[in-house]
């Protein structure tokens, strides 16, 4: 080894042992149902110092996307799993063997410093166990594998329950939905219309060596072939481009703001799909759109704020429970409603795979009980004759088609109407119909997994 090999290979080591020690920490919040891992990771990020985080990032979310596999290693190995006072360890141990089987780590680096990191939480009772468990496992890997495999979580590297309820809504589209759900998404990112044309933001990227392909459904985005950080997209401060999913992008061409029009967000953080209506509105030359967000989380709001700030438009941003109208609404009825509302995100596991641990099949029908809520009281704040545009990134049909079936059954006043309706020249082929509105899936290189219905108020008689 030269000087040079030594001196990377000890910073790398300095990056993954800090990166480390505060993966501990994430992965056992996560594990103690402490919130999510981007919660987690936002609230952590600052404990590191910059150049650490991507391997953060890299250590917490690969653990959580592979944790059906090691979680099934791991109680494999373990004669008794450890007790919730040392989930701790539990979380080292997950790390231990994510590096040992899904990182370049030297196998004696991943074993010492996850024995290490029992005596950085005075736990050095643990050690000798640490160490028997992970140098059996490096002996034993392959035979261990190939034993749980038959185990449906393993296989598919996915709660069992979750494959249960694919397979049962969707038996055709489970391997493409397990598949998509198991990789990194690709990077879509949505460009300013009213600012850029796609083509020139596209020719703009190009010259900079950054190869990009246009989206199939979404008229503003462009996938790029490989990520890159934000602060290397042209514009990105000064608005003209956005980091968004192809799929959500169809909210604000669906919805196609018009002159006029006074527009609701009724869950609207991070501010993803209200910013992209204002871009449309300012696409377009509207002059007296009006917006309002509504967000229940005081901190998720900030966010709108930034993104809002970042793209230079303003909207009316209120924070509070959008089912509780006596607490916002002012009384004067919108045009449109966007109503995104909160879901088990079963569309977006690849993006959020921290849902392979704490998603459990209760949270379907608790959820199912808050969209309910929220839709039949936002309901009443939309003019006869105006559109609500209702979306979620779930696959569970209980959020999706049959929520607004039972809502149609439920609402004289409400009727279903074909996604182009407001926009007559945009293309619905994306996607599959249901019952109700339209399913997407999430496919390897394309867009995540969402459900769309718009619904139409009847004009008073
Ligand atoms: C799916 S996310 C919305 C994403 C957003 N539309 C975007 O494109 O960036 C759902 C949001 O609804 C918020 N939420 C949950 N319950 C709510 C309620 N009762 N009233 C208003 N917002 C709520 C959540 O905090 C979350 O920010």
């Amino acid at each position: 080894m030269n000087q040079y090999d030594k001196s990377v290979s000890s910073h790398a080591s300095i990056n993954t042992l800090s990166a480390r020690h505060v993966a501990v920490k994430v992965i056992t919040n996560i594990l103690l149902q402490q919130g999510s891992l981007s919660t987690q990771l936002a609230r952590h990020q600052l404990d590191i110092a910059s150049e650490h985080a991507p391997m953060l990032k890299e250590l917490c979310f690969g653990v959580c996307r592979q944790y059906p596999r090691l979680n099934s290693i791991a109680l494999h190995l373990l004669a008794h799993p450890f007790e919730e006072k040392d989930t701790d360890l539990y979380a080292v141990l997950l790390l231990g063997l994510y590096q040992l089987t899904y990182m370049n780590t030297p196998d004696h680096a991943a074993v010492n410093e996850t024995v290490e990191a029992c005596r950085i939480l005075k736990k050095d009772w643990a050690t000798k166990l640490m160490n028997a468990v992970l140098r059996r496992y490096q002996r034993e890997a392959d035979d261990i594998i190939e034993v749980l495999e038959a185990q449906p979580s393993v296989e598919f590297n996915m709660p069992k329950w979750l494959v249960k309820r694919f397979n049962k809504h969707w038996p055709e589209h489970l391997e493409d939905i397990i598949e998509a759900s198991n990789t990194h998404p690709p990077m879509c990112i949505r460009i300013n219309e009213s600012l850029v044309s796609r083509e020139t933001y596209k020719s703009q990227l190009a010259d900079l060596g950054i190869g990009s392909e246009d989206g199939k459904f979404s008229e503003s985005a462009l996938y790029l072939r490989n990520a890159v950080r934000v602060g290397e997209l042209p514009g990105f401060d000064a608005g003209y481009v956005s980091v968004q999913d192809e799929a959500a992008q169809l909210s604000a061409h669906i919805l196609s703001p018009k002159d006029g029009d006074k527009i609701l967000d009724a869950c609207a953080a991070p501010g993803g799909k209200t910013g992209h209506l204002l871009e449309k509105a300012n696409a377009t030359g509207l002059s007296s759109m009006a917006l309002t967000a509504v967000e229940l989380e005081p901190w998720r709001m900030e966010k709108i704020e930034s993104n809002l700030q970042r793209l230079g438009y303003s909207a009316n941003l209120i924070c509070a429970d959008a089912s509780n109208l006596e607490a916002w609404w002012d009384g004067e009825h919108f045009d449109k409603i966007l109503l995104d509302v909160p879901c088990t995100a079963t569309g977006v596991i690849r993006r959020n795979p921290d849902i392979k641990i704490n998603r459990k099949p209760a949270d379907i029908e608790d959820l199912v009980t808050i969209q309910r809520a929220i839709l039949n009281r936002v309901w009443e704040t939309l003019k006869p004759g105006g559109f609500m545009l209702y979306a979620t990134c779930s696959l569970m049909p209980e959020e999706n088609e049959q929520q607004i079936q039972y809502f149609l059954a439920n609402q004289e006043d409400a009727s279903e109407v074909p996604l182009n309706s407001l926009a007559p020249s945009f293309a619905t082929e994306w996607g599959i119909p249901v019952s109700h509105g339209r399913q997407l899936f999430p496919t390897s290189e394309g867009h995540d997994g969402f459900y769309y219905c718009l619904l139409r108020k009847k004009a008073q008689l």
